[in-house]
């Protein structure tokens, strides 16, 4: 498969990562080489990558952080600064970052900042982190309950997705990337949201060529908007909703807490409705996305008290300009439309139609 070329970097496809990362490594001569990883990678992603790396001479060292969202936190930054410094990590020193979004953010910000900045790949092993993470730069950590709300935007020198590291990813976890996927197609191409649609079911072999135009499109977008001004925006359909549904789950004792993806999911389904009443999208194209997003997700109970406390917390959306909430909505698929403003009482009939 072809590379992928972005701002400053490129994303490498399969058997290519190793021959590039060798390459890399050949050329430049780091001085050490440090493996981030978190508890699953280091079992399932880390022997196989170890195997196909040919670093010489240059000794290459394994740091471990503990896995989930709830780590992507500056204490954790410390940990990893503090193990490179012992390590006696320097400026020519190249940090691999093995893992999902998780550990390429955090372990993206440990690079950038670590001395000032030093050389990072990332290598992401989970399917939101290769369709969603793996272009545009963007590193960083949560603070408490914000996300993302501390980090740089820098890419590293390259990107290798290989996607055999999915034959180990959990079902659930397939699907909740699978959401992004889907959201690329219905932003930017009709064909491609058609071919996601009709597959039977997330095979790997499949979705291999449908990673690459996944990550295309996110590349397309976000190279043409890099200040994030005008463009970049139709990267968040869905997820104005799709947010505000993701915390109220987490937050709330009482509901099972939804992977981003599943959230994601339910927003689209609204947002689309709402992009019939707001901007125009056909009675026809309202059922095919919701039926095509169904077909993969399955619908989830949101009480009226639920939805209430949901619009409340669409105040907080990052993407807010002087208070009032913008979405993304859909004239016709892959016609995306910025900056609508909608009624409270059309969200509501929206979630009274995803939940018919
Ligand atoms: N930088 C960006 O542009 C960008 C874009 C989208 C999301 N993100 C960030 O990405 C994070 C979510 O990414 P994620 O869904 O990958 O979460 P994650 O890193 O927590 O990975 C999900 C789970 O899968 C496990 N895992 C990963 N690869 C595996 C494999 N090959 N086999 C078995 N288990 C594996 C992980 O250990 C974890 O338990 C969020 O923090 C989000 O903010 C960043
Ligand atoms: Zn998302």
């Amino acid at each position: 498969m072809d590379s992928i070329s972005t701002k400053n970097a490129v994303v490498y496809f399969n058997s290519e990562v190793y021959t590039a990362l060798n390459d890399y490594i050949k050329t430049v001569q780091p001085s050490k080489i440090f493996v981030l990883v978190d508890s699953n990678t280091h079992d399932y992603c880390l022997p196989k990558f170890l195997q196909r790396v040919e670093s010489g001479e240059i000794a290459v060292e394994v740091m471990e952080m503990p896995n989930g969202e709830e780590h992507k936190s500056i204490d954790i930054c410390t940990g990893v600064w503090e193990a490179l410094s012992e390590y006696n990590a320097d400026r020519k020193s190249l940090l691999i970052n093995l893992g999902g979004g998780v550990v390429t953010d955090l372990g993206g910000f440990v690079a950038s900042t670590y001395m000032r900045g030093i050389s990072y790949i990332n290598i992401p092993t989970s399917l939101l982190a290769m369709v969603d993470a793996s272009v545009g730069g963007k590193t960083g950590v949560d603070l408490g309950t914000l996300k993302n709300q501390v980090g740089v935007i820098n890419e590293g020198e390259m990107v290798g997705v290989d996607t055999s590291f999915l034959d180990s990813l959990p079902q659930n976890e397939m699907v909740s990337g699978f959401a992004e996927m889907l959201k690329h197609g219905l932003i930017y191409d009709e064909s491609y949201w058609n071919t996601l649609t009709h597959l039977e079911n997330l095979d790997i072999s499949d979705l291999d060529r449908l990673i690459y135009d996944s990550i295309d499109i996110k590349n397309k977008v976000v190279t043409s908007d890099p200040t994030e001004k005008g463009l970049r925006k139709i990267l968040n359909f869905g997820h104005t909703l799709g947010h505000a549904i993701e915390s109220y789950f987490l937050e709330n004792a009482d509901k099972t807490p939804l992977l981003h993806g599943e959230a994601i999911a339910i927003g689209m389904i609204l947002e689309t409705y709402l992009s019939t009443k707001m901007c125009g999208l056909s009675q026809n194209h309202l059922e095919t996305i919701t039926n095509g997003i169904l077909k993969t997700f399955s619908k989830v109970t949101i009480t009226k008290a639920d939805q209430e406390h949901i619009i409340e917390l669409l105040k907080y959306d990052k993407k807010n300009s002087h208070g009032v909430v913008k979405f993304v909505l859909l004239e016709a698929i892959g016609k995306p439309k910025l900056d609508c403003v909608v009624s409270n009482a059309l969200i509501f009939e929206a979630f009274d139609y995803y939940a018919r």
